[in-house]
């Protein structure tokens, strides 16, 4: 990829897009993944390009429309689709920023690698990405911790119904004005331990941010929303002990010496960014931070205990939540008073105030768009 041509990306304005009164009533309270912006990215790469060898081609901004897809299309068979989830934010002074865009590039490469699919150059995602915020910026919600969530993806769309990697993909980005991720809005969301499922296994495609690990956590997560928790949390496919991360979150756990542990990453759970960035705030609190296995029987013996004071969930669309409850086969335990912990409030307002401009960015981690 080194050597091909940079990417222009042509612009095609939507249209006709959503009226201004429509589009206000669409934003002021969107939840989470229902609204919809009027562009979208799209670019396209094959294997005859580039002079054979493959490379990327046709980038352009336009209207967020319906995609024809052959039936025969591969990603429609074999689930050959990769995505990362990220978010624009406005600020007080009016600007727009990314949170650390360069870190969804590299993991969707790495994403891309797992899945046999080709690279998208850093800097043509990172622009993508910009572009598409820059054409739809009258779609910021205005609510409380309203954000744009940025959603680029990748898939197969060869028709051919051999098993092998496919020779042609599309890359699309779209926007989504989102406001809270979990519905209750509960100050604190409580947790189902699957102990049949299992999300990934060593060697699996836990790590990468596929479609086809979402597919696997459906019926986990089903049985969660059934038993009237907010979500699943697995545990290794291994031992069936070991605290591995929820369906869409990592976790950290609290203790009252004012240590933290979180799961490491051992390519069975998402490396995820909120995580890496909360590691890098609880060290320069002070914190004593472990990146080491933490097992259910733990878990519980210590939230019993009261050395364990406070669990946190956290990620892009999740932000960083308190976990209140965890109930499991075998009962049921609270952590903590059930509700926000300190420690909990005091990071996440911290990473919060960075990406929406409030605490300073010691770090280079916000990106503004002009
Ligand atoms: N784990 C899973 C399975 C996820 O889907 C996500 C969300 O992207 C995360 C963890 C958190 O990752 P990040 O903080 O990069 O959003
Ligand atoms: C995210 O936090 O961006 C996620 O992808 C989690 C979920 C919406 C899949």
């Amino acid at each position: 990829m080194a050597n091909a041509p940079a990417l222009t990306f042509e612009q095609i304005p939507h249209p006709a897009p959503v009226p201004g009164a429509t589009r206000a009533q669409a934003i002021a309270d969107p939840g989470f993944g229902t609204v919809f912006t009027d562009h979208m990215i799209s670019i396209d790469w094959d294997e005859g390009h580039n002079g054979g060898k493959g490379g990327w081609h046709s980038a352009k901004l336009c209207a967020r429309e319906p995609i024809m897809l052959d039936p025969a299309a591969s990603v429609l068979h074999y689930a050959q689709e990769i995505f990362e989830g990220m978010k624009a934010y406005r600020r007080e002074d009016g600007t727009m920023a990314l949170f650390r865009p360069d870190q969804n590039a590299r993991r969707f490469n790495d994403s891309a690698r797992r899945l046999a699919m080709p690279e998208l150059p850093e800097d043509a995602f990172i622009e993508a990405v910009e572009t598409v915020v820059k054409a739809d910026r009258d779609w910021f919600p205005d609510v409380e911790g309203g954000s744009l969530y940025i959603r680029p993806f990748m898939f197969a769309n060869e028709h051919f119904l051999g098993v092998r990697p496919a020779k042609k993909y599309k890359f699309l980005t779209i926007l989504s004005p989102a406001g809270n991720y979990f519905k209750s809005g509960a100050p604190a969301v409580s947790i189902w331990v699957s102990s049949d499922y299992s999300r990934a296994a060593p060697g699996g495609t836990g790590a990468a941010k596929c479609g086809g690990n979402y597919a696997a956590s459906l019926v986990p997560q089903a049985e969660a929303i059934a038993k009237g928790h907010d979500q699943v949390v697995f545990l290794d496919a291994v031992e069936r002990k070991w605290i591995e991360e929820l369906g869409g979150m990592n976790l950290f756990f609290v203790f009252d010496d004012g240590s933290i542990v979180t799961p490491p990453l051992g390519g069975t759970i998402l490396p995820g960014i909120t995580r890496d960035s909360l590691l890098t705030l609880a060290r320069e609190e002070g914190l004593t931070v472990r990146e080491e296995r933490y097992s259910l029987d733990q878990w519980r013996e210590d939230a019993t205990s009261g050395r364990l004071v406070e669990t946190m969930a956290c990620g892009t669309a999740a932000v960083v939540t308190p976990v209140g409850r965890v109930a499991s086969r075998d009962g049921e335990f609270t952590i903590g008073t059930g509700g926000p912990g300190q420690l909990t409030s005091k990071l996440r307002a911290k990473l919060v105030g960075i990406q929406r401009g409030e605490v300073e960015d010691t770090h280079g981690w916000v990106r503004t768009i002009d």
